[in-house]
């Protein structure tokens, strides 16, 4: 063996050691406010799970769509049907920094801060339970072992990430990428909100969080609303879905498919979904950079992104990211039912 070929040996050797993880894969970090299909976080995770190109590190849960005992409960249950059940979950934040429960809260869409106990997940309750240690620890003590080398994924409020931040100084500058679900962009086209006239379901539940997150330096790629709006996935979509028979397809057949009966001309946005897509292939979307900060003074505007091409008073702070704003719509879909389509791995 010459010396070059034994010293790249050598090397290659010393990176596996430090890494449990293949080298060709992106080792992620999965944070979801998770409900089972058709709530759009499990299918995100679906493709994730399907997705050669990610090695996923942990899930971390949130309370958002629905109380932290659902998500975790329901995200153990899919790792089970998903067959990868040795993927770890971490337990982690049951409310927001600061928002609380309010009538309008209880009166609108989401349950986050609920403390019922979850609902049995389909199939029944996992065997498999959720690890000792908090989100928090977790994501702190995989990224300072692995300085720029971990990819969080966040398509639920921010409440774990923020918290991580705000756990460790060198967090934020150790992440190698964030990519968030979350915001809506005045600037761009189709940028209203959807909880609020301009806020965005996730950073209006945990709108202090979403500021934290985006002022703290890792690099971010955000999938707001308005790219989330290019989405539609109708009835003949979700029946190409369902056409081969595996675990996964089973259970949207289960879930998805019992509401398309029911209304069989909706139209479901595919947020999240999108956000794990563009990691996947970045040609699926248009971005533009622009700076973008999060209003969280408690008045008319609590919790609404605003994204602007410069700094403007107030939002000094504000760091510039990529915002997603159009996609590739027939290419996502396809690339969305063949993953899902494909045996477990
Ligand atoms: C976001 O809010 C949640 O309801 C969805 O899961 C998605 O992450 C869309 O506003
Ligand atoms: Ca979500």
């Amino acid at each position: 063996m010459n010396k070059r070929i034994a010293v790249r040996l050598i090397l290659s050797l010393f990176v596996i050691a430090s890494n449990a993880w293949s080298q060709d894969r992106i080792p992620i970090i999965f944070d979801t406010d998770f409900v089972m299909p058709p709530a759009d976080d499990s299918m995100a995770l679906m493709l994730a799970l399907q997705s050669p190109e990610f090695e996923i590190l942990g899930v971390t849960t949130v309370a958002g769509n629905e109380s932290l005992e659902r998500a975790t409960s329901d995200v153990l249950r899919m790792l089970e049907i998903a067959g990868q059940a040795e993927i770890p979950v971490y337990v982690g934040a049951d409310m927001p920094l600061v928002h609380e429960k309010s009538d309008f809260a209880v009166e609108n869409y989401g349950k986050w801060y609920s403390n019922e106990p979850p609902p049995e997940p389909s199939g029944g309750f996992a065997s498999k339970k959720a690890e000792e240690k908090s989100a928090v620890s977790f994501m702190v003590d995989t990224v300072m072992a692995n300085p720029g080398e971990v990819m969080l994924v966040a398509i639920g409020p921010l409440t774990n990430i923020a918290q991580a931040i705000r756990a460790e100084p060198g967090f934020a500058g150790n992440v190698r990428q964030l990519v968030i679900m979350g915001g809506a962009v005045a600037l761009l086209p189709q940028g209203a909100g959807n909880i609020t006239p301009n806020a965005e379901f996730n950073f209006w539940v945990d709108p202090e969080a979403a500021r934290v997150t985006l002022r703290s330096g890792i690099p971010i790629e955000l999938s707001p609303l308005n790219v989330s709006r290019k989405s539609a996935l109708t009835k003949d979509w979700y029946e190409r879905m369902v056409v081969v028979d595996t675990p996964l397809t089973a259970l949207l057949r289960e879930t998805l498919g019992r509401r398309f009966e029911a209304e069989p001309d909706r139209l479901w946005l595919m947020y999240d979904q999108i956000a794990v897509a563009s990691i996947i292939d970045p040609t699926l979307v248009t971005s533009e950079r622009l700076y973008v900060d999060v209003d969280i003074d408690h008045g008319i505007s609590y919790g609404t992104s605003v994204g602007g091409r410069k700094p403007w008073p107030g939002a000094e702070a504000a760091q510039q990211m990529n915002v997603q704003y159009d996609l590739d719509w027939p290419r996502f879909i396809e690339m969305f039912i063949e993953r899902v389509q494909r045996p477990l791995r």
